[in-house]
């Protein structure tokens, strides 16, 4: 794979290789064949994915050149998305994007030569972030098959919780979306699990299943997606985890992740338990990191063939929050399952 856009991208074995790889560098450590430039553009806020791919970076010997916020950018001056990406393909070996705009990195990835790894794309992907959810899931369990996630929290808006719930479909996971109806799964994600006759479960309250999961993926409310600021009002601290709620009412073996940051949703006096595995998670984004960059560059790998790729004169994709709708492209969809999709943010075409 030379482009890491979307969890859909990959199969079983090609998501194998990623973790296969990370565990390689984790246990020999990584030796630099050649000098990189990896180009860094962040238009959105970052603690760990921009820190890690740096630290990342660093650790494969490789150099980095970028920006943490548009702010300063000639994007200031009116610069497009397309002409940056176009400077950055120019400038380095690598890019790793994380935008607003839904679709964004899929849109970077075409007009980029160079790999494009997508650091988040609005409410769409994490792709990165699910590699380093998948690595920490079979490190602890040695495997990824037939285990039992509850995701908890901001599952319309939570591009970690899209990836990974697209990543361990292909495991056979059993899910239990635990969601106000503000915040729950996205239909069309509930589709895709209905089709591949995976079993999901639909609730609101986590103490319904807490003793029969294998992993508690706890999420952030996340204010800056909402639309209407009272709507998040209404589920803001809905959900609120701490050592009485939990420790003694879950599995022994019951681990909880985050891909943080994390507001009032964890409280700290977990954070000593068995059962947190948030910090080593969000450690092995170094690894994990370091492995799809180096996947990314290695010239035998080849991206994900869509059938049917077609452009439109038009804008086809209704999504508002898609790249189609905010820039020109080529408004390029994409056949699957018997439906048309939007090949930039992967939203399916209805009338
Ligand atoms: N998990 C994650 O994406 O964290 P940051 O927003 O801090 O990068």
């Amino acid at each position: 794979m030379k482009d890491f856009i979307s969890i859909n991208d990959f199969s079983r074995d090609e998501i194998m290789e990623v973790l296969n790889k990370a565990s390689e560098i984790e246990k020999n450590g990584y030796s630099n064949k050649a000098n990189k430039i990896i180009g860094s553009i962040f238009f959105e806020p970052s603690t760990r994915t921009r820190l890690s791919f740096c630290s990342a970076t660093y650790r494969m010997g490789f150099d980095t050149l970028g920006f943490d916020s548009a702010e300063g950018t000639s994007i200031q001056k009116g610069e497009s998305l397309r002409d940056t990406i176009k400077m950055l393909d120019l400038y380095s070996d690598l890019i790793v994007i994380r935008h607003n705009i839904e679709g964004a990195a899929r849109f970077a990835s075409e007009i980029a030569d160079v790999p494009v790894i997508n650091a988040g794309d609005g409410s769409n992907e994490h792709p990165s972030q699910t590699m380093l959810d998948l690595y920490t899931i079979w490190k602890q369990f040695g495997k990824l098959d037939n285990l039992k996630v509850a995701l908890v929290g901001d599952l319309k808006y939570g591009r970690t919780v899209h990836s990974l719930v697209k990543a361990l479909k292909l495991f056979n996971a059993e899910f239990y979306f635990v969601a106000p109806k503000v915040t729950q799964i996205p239909t069309q994600i509930i589709e895709e699990l209905a089709r591949n006759k995976i079993s999901y479960h639909i609730l609101d309250n986590y103490n319904e299943i807490i003793d029969k999961v294998d992993v508690l993926y706890m999420t952030r409310i996340q204010r800056e997606r909402f639309d209407d600021i009272k709507e998040y009002e209404s589920v803001s601290g809905i959900y609120k985890i701490n050592k009485a709620s939990i420790v003694g009412k879950c599995k022994d073996s019951m681990i909880i992740l985050h891909p943080l940051p994390r507001v009032d949703e964890i409280n700290i006096d977990l954070d000593d338990t068995k059962h947190a595995l948030y910090f080593q998670q969000a450690n092995n984004g170094i690894v994990v990191r370091m492995a799809m960059m180096e996947l990314g560059m290695d010239s035998k790998t080849v991206n994900k063939q869509f059938n049917d790729l077609k452009p439109s004169e038009k804008v086809l994709c209704k999504n508002p929050k898609c790249i189609c709708n905010k820039e020109p492209t080529s408004n390029k969809t994409f056949s699957e399952n018997n439906n048309r999709y939007c090949y930039y943010c992967g939203t399916v075409l209805k009338d």
